[in-house]
């Protein structure tokens, strides 16, 4: 197969491609990314000298890029660049609809005209908001976006949706939650939290740390993607979960118990605002229909990922460094070092 991969230098995209090669490794990747702050090409040094895999440099809003890019009549584009992070959406908006929205928009156009077979967009359970105690988000649910993150990502799904029903685009969606693994960027919360306690510095908990989220490996929900890709069906919108649902407090605590550090690094901050309390997916679907579960334990992931990041500290260094700080510092009112626990 011929893939044209987006946002494949960041955290889930490089899972992505380092799997592939893996699995099959006579087939060709072009990963295609503008490498932002979130882009690191140290995430794919396994697979730069694989005869199949091609970097190119770009952004999916330039079209002609992506028409000298696209091989014609490539089996997929697997879409996954986005500007991801909540809290930065809160303090510039504009760029996540620029990326996520109208960048979707003008991929969708340049894979029809390079008349590439399948489009896998990858979205997320943010595009149904807050979900109350009890509900669960399934995949004919009204989306209910409530961060401008989320909002792009669901104006992004429309314009998959639209294509499919303007062009006859085939379309698979998929809405995975949140993701925890090796190479992730430290600003979100898991490896902010490991990286803060491995230097014992505090770790910023958003209001009462009573949020909840459901955790799911990299490599479990990248196996899920394979699978929707290869066998998802035309038009669908598949759910990936890791059926893990648990307050921010608990994952914290269970890091700094594996990391055998004291809840005191745990700083409670003013509450993100417009802070969704909780998510949950319902991915019954892609069970019964793909036969895919997710396969590995929090526990174990947890252990994993802790490992990595102890034995990665030079990449940890690396991405810690200019435009990471100067967020850190506006982000907390503080920088990092100042950050350190008495
Ligand atoms: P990430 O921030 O780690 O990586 C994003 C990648 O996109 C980076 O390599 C960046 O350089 C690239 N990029 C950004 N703007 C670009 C542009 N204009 N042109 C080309 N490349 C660009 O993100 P991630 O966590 O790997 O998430 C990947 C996808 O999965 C995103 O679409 C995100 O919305 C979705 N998602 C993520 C999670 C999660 O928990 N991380 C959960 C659900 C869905
Ligand atoms: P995050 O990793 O940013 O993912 P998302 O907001 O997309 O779910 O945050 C996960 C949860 O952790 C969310 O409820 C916000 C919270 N959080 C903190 O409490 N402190 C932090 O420093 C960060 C980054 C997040």
């Amino acid at each position: 197969m011929k893939l044209f991969v987006t946002g494949g230098a960041g955290f889930i995209g490089s899972q992505f491609i380092r799997d592939w090669v893996k699995r099959f490794p006579q087939d060709e990747i072009i990963n295609f990314d503008k490498l932002t702050y979130a882009g690191n090409l140290a995430n794919l040094t396994s697979v730069e000298d694989h005869p199949g895999y091609t970097f190119v440099r770009g952004d999916i809003r330039h079209s002609e890029a992506l028409l000298e890019a696209i091989p014609h009549g490539a089996d997929a584009v697997v879409h996954f660049a986005a500007e991801s992070h909540v809290d930065r959406s809160i303090n510039g908006a504009a760029e996540f609809v620029s990326t996520n929205a109208l960048g979707t928009q003008v991929l969708l156009d340049a894979a029809r005209h390079r008349k590439v077979a399948r489009f896998l967009h990858i979205s997320t359970d943010e595009v149904g908001g807050s979900m109350h105690p009890e509900e669960w988000l399934k995949e004919d649910s009204a989306l209910k976006p409530r961060s401008a993150y989320a909002a792009s990502k669901t104006a992004a799904e429309h314009l998959v949706r639209a294509a499919g029903e303007t062009f006859g685009t085939d379309y698979v969606i998929t809405r995975t939650s949140n993701n925890y693994g090796p190479f992730q960027f430290p600003e979100k919360l898991l490896p902010l939290a490991i990286c803060n306690a491995m230097e014992n510095q505090s770790i910023p908990v958003y209001g009462d740390g009573m949020q909840v989220r459901d955790w799911i490996h990299v490599e479990d929900n990248c196996r899920a993607l394979i699978s929707t890709l290869r066998g998802g069906r035309a038009g669908h919108t598949y759910h990936i979960g890791g059926g893990f649902p648990r307050p921010n407090r608990y994952v914290l605590e269970s890091i700094l118990a594996m990391l055998d550090r004291p809840k005191s690094l745990l700083a409670p901050t003013k509450d993100r605002p417009g802070h969704d309390r909780r998510y949950a997916v319902n991915f019954d679907k892609i069970v019964r229909e793909l036969n895919w579960r997710p396969l590995i334990s929090f526990q174990d992931g947890l252990r994993q990922t802790i490992h990595w990041y102890k034995d990665n500290q030079q990449w940890v260094k690396s991405v810690r460094s200019g435009d990471y700080l100067n967020y850190y510092k506006e982000q907390y009112g503080q920088s990092l070092s100042q950050s350190k626990a008495a």
